[in-house]
């Protein structure tokens, strides 16, 4: 068993069996049936009873793994349209809905947030750093879209986001980005920040207007092509270190 723990939940002392329930999101009665069948091992004795308290400098394992490494995570998600990037929302399905099997999922932040009707790549961590690395706007992380218009794109717009454009009540014009026009209404977008509705005024600046937007990278991370619409699916080492 692949156990995925994070010590952020758990505090100096407490009793063994709601900190190995609260480092691995494990149900307290499921814990407590592991602690019975001797699964759960404290500095190299099995444990006998879930209300021993244990602190964490104690070498603890459950199923065999060490839990007192916490183990930040991180995942990317197909987002589909009707679902809003919050930690709650009254009103419709959010993304963290979408990770509800994984433990403490509400624990994950959104790495970039989509609009409602946006579609496509969001990466969710509980790693603050890294984070930071893609949202920071000093950071210059790429944000890759591809967007439909309402009008044919004007190719003036090329040099004009090359340039940076003034977007309406903001105090200083955007960073570069570049535009890759692919037909007469649809568009490669990337931009390094990620201020409100960017892509959507951006263009809405040109006088056209985003019918369809869909974001396909961050980064060097690409939308796995496997993830169905709604799907996600951690990511590997290789993509998590692309991130600087
Ligand atoms: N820019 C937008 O206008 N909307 C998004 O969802 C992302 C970027």
């Amino acid at each position: 068993m692949r156990l995925q723990t994070h010590l952020s939940q758990v505090t100096p002392f407490m009793r063994l069996d709601k900190l190995l329930s609260n480092s691995t999101g494990i149900s307290r009665t499921e814990i407590k049936k592991a602690i019975k069948q001797g699964k759960a091992v404290v500095d190299g004795i099995v444990a006998k009873s879930g209300s021993a308290h244990v602190n964490t400098d104690q070498e603890i394992s459950l199923f065999g793994q060490a839990i007192n490494e916490a183990s930040p995570r991180y995942f990317m998600l197909n987002k589909p349209e009707g679902v809003v990037s919050a930690n709650r929302d009254a009103e419709h399905p959010t993304v963290l809905d979408l990770l509800i099997d994984e433990p403490m999922y509400e624990k994950l932040n959104i790495a970039g947030r989509l609009d409602i009707d946006t579609t496509g790549l969001v990466l969710l961590t509980d790693d603050g750093k890294w984070l930071h690395n893609i949202t920071s706007p000093k950071k210059k992380c790429n944000k890759r879209y591809l967007a439909t218009t309402k009008a044919p794109i004007d190719p003036n717009s090329v040099a004009l986001f090359e340039q940076g454009i003034m977007l309406k009540d903001e105090l200083k014009p955007t960073h570069p980005a570049v535009l890759n026009i692919l037909t007469e209404n649809t568009a490669e977008l990337i931009i390094s920040e990620g201020r409100y509705h960017q892509v959507k005024r951006m263009f809405g600046a040109t006088n056209n207007r985003v019918i369809a937007l869909h974001r396909a990278a961050i980064g060097q991370i690409t939308l796995d092509p496997d993830l169905l619409s709604g799907e996600y699916r951690p990511l590997t080492q290789a993509e998590i270190d692309s991130i600087k």
